[in-house]
């Protein structure tokens, strides 16, 4: 049963209150990782969503993107692309900055990972202001990508970073305890 396993995950994601600065309430998947059967339940509901929506490429985003991502592209046949923090990856790159509380990070991509016309699924463990998910998106689209959806394990609802996404479908397994 669907929200079942819902439960499950929620519940196997821990809460740190204060992590990584006061006031701050971080959503630790180290710990659904710990859980086969919650971390199984997570990939298999993503896998069922995306089997038969003729996706190409996953991209999963550093770092926690890169736990989830792998594991939906391998059951749906799809190449996994690595989106990462800057001065990472040895060969061409396009780079999107985005903007965090604190300055500014960067996310980039191999050029010719991706081909013009493929269809694309964005996977990261969470979102919170939506800035990274909106670069990721800027990065599949200037290659030529059709990005279909974006997929999260969580959602903080209260920092609506669904409203960065330009209209982009956003897909979530659970909102943040
Ligand atoms: C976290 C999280 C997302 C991003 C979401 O990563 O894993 O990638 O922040 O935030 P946003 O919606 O406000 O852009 P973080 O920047 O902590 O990097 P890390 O996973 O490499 O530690």
């Amino acid at each position: 049963d669907g929200d079942l396993r819902v439960r499950g995950i929620s519940s196997a994601i821990r809460v740190v209150p204060n992590f990584p600065k006061p006031g701050i309430m971080f959503q630790d998947i180290t710990t659904l990782l710990l859980d086969p059967k919650a971390f199984r339940d997570a990939i298999d509901i993503f896998v069922d969503r995306y089997k038969d929506k003729e996706i190409s490429v996953v991209a999963g985003i550093e770092a926690r993107g890169f736990l989830f991502g792998p594991p939906i592209a391998l059951a749906i046949g799809a190449k996994f692309v690595p989106m990462r923090k800057p001065r990472k990856l040895p060969g061409e790159v396009i780079a999107e900055e985005y903007v965090l509380e604190y300055g500014k990070d960067r996310l980039e991509m191999h050029v010719g990972a991706v081909q013009p016309g493929e269809r694309a699924l964005i996977v990261d463990d969470l979102i919170a202001t939506g800035g990274t998910l909106c670069a990721a998106i800027k990065l599949l689209e200037r290659a030529g990508a059709e990005v279909v959806e974006c997929a999260c394990v969580i959602e903080l609802p209260e920092l609506k970073g669904r409203g960065k996404l330009d209209g982009k479908a956003l897909y979530i397994l659970v909102e943040s305890r």
